[in-house]
């Protein structure tokens, strides 16, 4: 029952074919990182423009990989939200169609579900009842999963998500975009001891989340340190990091003790974080899995595998094509 997955909400192309027997069968994502580089951020009308050139090529190439037609596909799902809504149509228009035309059935998959399903693509799956951290560019959530589909958001930020906090200081430390792994990278040189940030909100009681006033004290850090050297900025982005991490290990063990679960899920792009998957995987007191790392950012197998259970339960959506780019993730709970 090969499954194609689409997915088109951000700035990433990825297209990918999932088989229960036999796995991520084909996978082929298209970056377009050196599109949105020059404006320091996703331009959503490029975003759009190129995902439009990408797919069938994409599709193409999944499909000679996997040594298939289309007429081997038994469902496709792809992202329906949240995201770009320019950017979730051409993905949507693409797999509804396709569907159309070969008279199969097609389901639009919740991106942050997706991200959350991604560990169960590794060896070791994760139980269920568990807890996830959910940490893109967009979200940033504690999330109660009771099952596939019910879903309780424990904790969520009031501000930035933790993607966005790493891209926006990125900016200020002069680097390129993505944020994230240039920080990474640069922290790699860095000592995480040398400048005192906040771990906000940790003080309070509660799983909520903050980053604007950690941002705003990197902006202080840096216009007291300019003009940067290497080290300093290396000692930054270390310090930076490791506040992020602090932060949300603080959360995460609150929500832990509080809920007695004993397996985490963390997904979305910053569960690619080294500093992160590091303590998270020495210091927490639960089993915590992470999507392997190239699952972590977005990509069509995880909205292939999403896509498959939900077809599997029965789900399948009208010719009329939706996306949903604002889409509460417990609004899912409808659905099952
Ligand atoms: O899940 P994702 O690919 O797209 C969204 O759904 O938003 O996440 C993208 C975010 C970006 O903000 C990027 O800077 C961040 O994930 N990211 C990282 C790393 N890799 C990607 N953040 C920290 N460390 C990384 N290694
Ligand atoms: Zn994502």
């Amino acid at each position: 029952m090969p499954t194609l997955g689409i997915e088109t909400s951000c700035d990433d192309s990825g297209v990918a074919i999932y088989d229960e027997a036999r796995g991520i069968v084909a996978e082929a994502l298209a970056s377009q990182t050196d599109i949105h580089q020059p404006f320091g951020g996703v331009v959503p009308e490029l975003a759009s423009r190129d995902h439009i050139r990408k797919l069938a090529p994409l599709l193409q190439s999944v499909l000679d990989d996997a040594d298939m037609t289309l007429e081997d596909l038994t469902g496709i799902a792809y992202t329906a939200g949240p995201g770009l809504p320019g950017a979730l149509m051409v993905g949507a228009a693409f797999g509804r169609s396709l569907a159309q035309a070969l008279h199969i059935p097609s389901i639009g998959v919740h991106h942050m579900e997706g991200h959350l399903l991604a560990p169960f693509l590794s060896d070791a799956q994760p139980q269920f009842p568990f807890l996830a951290l959910l940490v893109s560019g967009g979200h940033t959530q504690i999330v109660h999963v009771q099952s596939i589909g019910r879903y309780k958001i424990l904790g969520d930020t009031l501000d930035d998500a933790v993607g966005e906090a790493f891209d926006k200081v990125a900016r200020m430390l002069g680097l390129g975009f993505p944020g994230g792994p240039a920080i990474s990278r640069l922290a790699i040189n860095g000592n995480a001891d040398t400048f005192k940030l906040p771990r906000p909100m940790t003080d309070r009681p509660g799983l909520d989340l903050s980053f604007s006033g950690l941002k705003t004290a990197v902006r202080q850090l840096v216009a007291e340190s300019s003009p940067l050297d290497d080290r300093t900025a290396a000692d930054i982005a270390a310090s930076f990091e490791q506040a992020i991490v602090d932060t949300l290990h603080i959360k995460v063990s609150r929500a832990l003790k509080e809920t007695r679960m004993k397996e985490l899920v963390v997904a979305g792009g910053v569960s690619a974080n080294r500093r992160l998957r590091h303590q998270f995987e020495t210091k927490l007191d639960a089993k915590v899995h992470f999507p392997a790392p190239h699952l972590c950012t977005d990509n069509g197998a995880m909205i292939a595998f999403a896509g498959h259970h939900r077809l599997a339960q029965g789900f399948t959506e009208p010719l009329g094509i939706k996306t949903r780019p604002r889409w509460p993730l417990e609004a899912l709970v409808d659905q099952v």
